[in-house]
């Protein structure tokens, strides 16, 4: 089980659960066609915005297989995204996890700097064998920062799925534990 009970600090950002304050820095950025292109959501309105928030408030730990732990990136005290892991499978110990970041602090490695710390986190303390990342293959900035974690490229699916009325693929990321453990390793 893994419950969020301080902020998690990396060198430029603070990760921690959504609270009811974020709702405007969080529409800032998830209201925008661009942001939502390549997600399964719609740019939120207003409405929406305030719902979603609602259910992220909640999304505080990894209790059971099914969870989400959702966090806000945090720079400067304003939220410019998001980052979040799912348990997928206890008994295969399998996760998910996903990024998004505003637009205006894209190409500054903070995503990659957020995403990291949901693998730490799957592989450190939830124990998993292994992380999935998946994304559309259109979504080259997406690719690109799993390939910078040192994700392998493990699927292309294509035309798997109507996406947002037309037929879209999938690539599938992954990570083993003991990829992990190596590239920490490799890293000191
Ligand atoms: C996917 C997404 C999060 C990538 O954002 P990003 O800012 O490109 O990602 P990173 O944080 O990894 O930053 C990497 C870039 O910053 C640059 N960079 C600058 N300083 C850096 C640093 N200190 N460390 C790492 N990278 C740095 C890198 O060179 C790289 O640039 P490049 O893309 O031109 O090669 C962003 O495009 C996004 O939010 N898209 C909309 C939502 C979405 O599609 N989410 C994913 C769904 S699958």
């Amino acid at each position: 089980m893994v419950e969020m009970t301080s902020p998690i600090t990396t060198e430029r950002l603070v990760l921690r659960p959504f609270t009811e304050h974020d709702e405007d820095d969080m529409f800032e950025f998830e209201s925008l066609p661009d942001v939502a292109r390549y997600l399964f959501n719609e740019p939120r309105t207003r409405e929406n915005n305030a719902e979603e928030l609602a259910v992220r408030q909640k999304q505080t730990a990894l209790r059971a297989e099914g969870d989400t732990l959702m966090l806000a990136i945090v720079l400067d005290d304003k939220v410019i995204g998001y980052t979040l892991l799912i348990w997928l499978s206890e008994a295969n110990r399998q996760g998910e996890f996903g990024y998004v970041l505003h637009p205006g602090y894209h190409g500054k490695g903070y995503a990659s700097e957020a995403a990291v710390e949901m693998l730490r986190l799957g592989f450190e303390q939830l124990k998993l064998h292994r992380i999935i990342g998946r994304c559309d293959p259109r979504n080259t900035g997406s690719a690109r920062l799993m390939e910078r974690l040192g994700m392998r490229k493990e699927a292309h699916f294509i035309e798997s799925e109507i996406f947002k009325g037309e037929w879209g693929g999938e690539l599938h990321y992954a990570m083993l534990a003991t990829e992990w453990h190596e590239s920490r390793r490799a890293a000191r």
